[in-house]
């Protein structure tokens, strides 16, 4: 934890040497348990600069290694003289522990590689929705990630970044990934696109982002500790100029492949996790939620059903600028569970985390609350998710410098949801033929 404060004290007091020309807005993404991508940008450099890399132990594991950045040129759309290099490398063949990495001659930075086994816990930190104006969570968010240290796995970012990446012919982009490149160089910082992105044809989150997955920045999944990830692109609905029937059916098939295969390992990775942008549920009174939800909820290929027959247990949103937890939900009816505990839930549990600050300020125009919205807080505040075997935690935590939990509860689970779904049909089935019978 010490090594973790270290580093991101260095990023924060010498990082400003080099950012205007070199290397700036470093990254890192998690690809699998051994393999990591980090990119970097710079507005300088349009060769291959050579990445150096060492796990940090003594000995002939400890040796530095090196690779090469493939880079691509970003032309800002707005601006067509503004050229902006983007670096990329893939380290694969990792081993666990902490590494030290540079692109040759710029400074040091630091991740690490943690091994999870059966009895480990995991924890997310997830937002969407954070600006470069108005950050209001961001040193809270920086400060717990120094806190936690190495209890803290990953950060997800679930859409809408920086308000806009595009403003400013993508120097809000610069900044913003300046902005957050102490949390981001030192952990994956996972990505998926909000509608705050489209401008250009979403080629400024591209541009930045491409290096989040080995198949598109878009939709992908992973198994991390107990739990598997799918980052989904609710975008994908909204776009008609940008997107066609076509992706969003293949996005449709590729998550139900996935989570069939996810099904399967569910003694490995008994948890599965969705982050998208615009949530299924934010309030079923205003056109605008109805809107916003019902492409991506029960459209032809809306995902709710999909999500409830395939087991998924929680889908983290954005969008709305708001806190707001719901109890297990499926097609408007909603399974009532204790307030601190929901234990095996039939129905995927919804949560919108919106609000760690951008310059549209926090959503307060929101109808009654109804009843089966668990808990909604109309304030400044970011997530963590801890992924135990049996027990998932989240908790919602303030804005404050030393940020306070406002919100917690727990999801246990001593039967899988499809088992439960197994024993429910049967029950039915068997209530049919007693019919019958008498
Ligand atoms: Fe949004």
């Amino acid at each position: 934890m010490l090594l973790l404060a270290f580093f991101l004290g260095a990023l924060a007091s010498d990082g400003s040497d080099n950012r205007k020309v070199g290397v700036n807005q470093m990254h890192v993404a998690y690809l699998s348990e051994f393999e990591r991508s980090v990119s970097w940008t710079s507005l300088t450099e349009k060769d291959p600069i050579t990445f150096i890399y060492q796990l940090a132990v003594p000995g002939p594991e400890g040796e530095m290694k090196m690779v090469d950045s493939n880079v691509t040129t970003f032309i800002e759309p707005q601006d067509k003289s503004q050229e902006r290099y983007i670096h990329t490398v893939v380290l694969s063949n990792l081993k666990y522990g902490n590494y030290n990495y540079a692109p040759m001659g710029y400074h040091w930075y630091h991740f690490n590689v943690y091994e999870n086994t059966p009895d480990d816990e995991q924890m997310f930190l997830i937002y969407g929705d954070m600006g470069v104006e108005n950050s209001q969570c961001l040193d809270a968010i920086e400060n717990m990630v120094i806190t936690l240290g190495d209890d803290l796995d990953m950060i997800w970012h679930i859409g809408d970044f920086a308000y806009d990446m595009c403003d400013n012919n993508g120097q809000n982009t610069d900044l913003f990934m300046n902005m957050v490149e102490p949390i981001a160089a030192a952990m994956p910082y996972m990505t998926i696109p909000g509608n705050h992105e489209s401008h250009f044809n979403f080629s400024h989150y591209e541009s930045r982002y491409s290096s989040v997955s080995k198949t598109n920045p878009y939709y992908y999944s992973y198994d991390y500790g107990n739990v598997h990830v799918i980052h989904f692109t609710t975008e994908l609905y909204f776009y008609p100029e940008q997107f066609s029937e076509q992706n969003i059916k293949d996005q449709f098939n590729w998550i139900q492949q996935d989570l069939k295969t996810a099904n399967q390992n569910r003694d490995k990775y008994p948890w599965i996790i969705t982050t998208g942008h615009r949530p299924m549920y934010c309030e079923r009174l205003s056109s605008k939620c109805v809107n916003d939800t019902d492409p991506v909820r029960i459209g032809p290929y809306g995902l709710e059903k999909m999500f409830n027959d395939y087991g998924v247990d929680v889908a983290f949103w954005g969008h709305v600028h708001l806190y707001e937890r719901m109890f297990p939900l499926n097609n408007e009816e909603y399974e009532k569970q204790p307030l601190d505990k929901y234990e095996n839930p039939k129905w995927v549990t919804h949560v919108i985390t919106g609000a760690p600050g951008n310059k549209e300020d926090i959503s307060t125009n929101m109808k009654d609350q109804p009843e089966w919205s668990a808990v909604r807080l109309e304030e400044y505040s970011f997530t963590t998710l801890t992924a135990a075997r049996d027990t998932l935690t989240i908790k919602q935590w303030s804005k404050d410098e030393t940020s306070k939990i406002i919100d917690q509860f727990q999801i246990t689970k001593t039967e899988q949801k499809s088992e439960l779904r197994w024993y429910e049909r049967a029950i039915k089935w068997l209530r049919g033929v007693t019919k019958m019978i008498f």
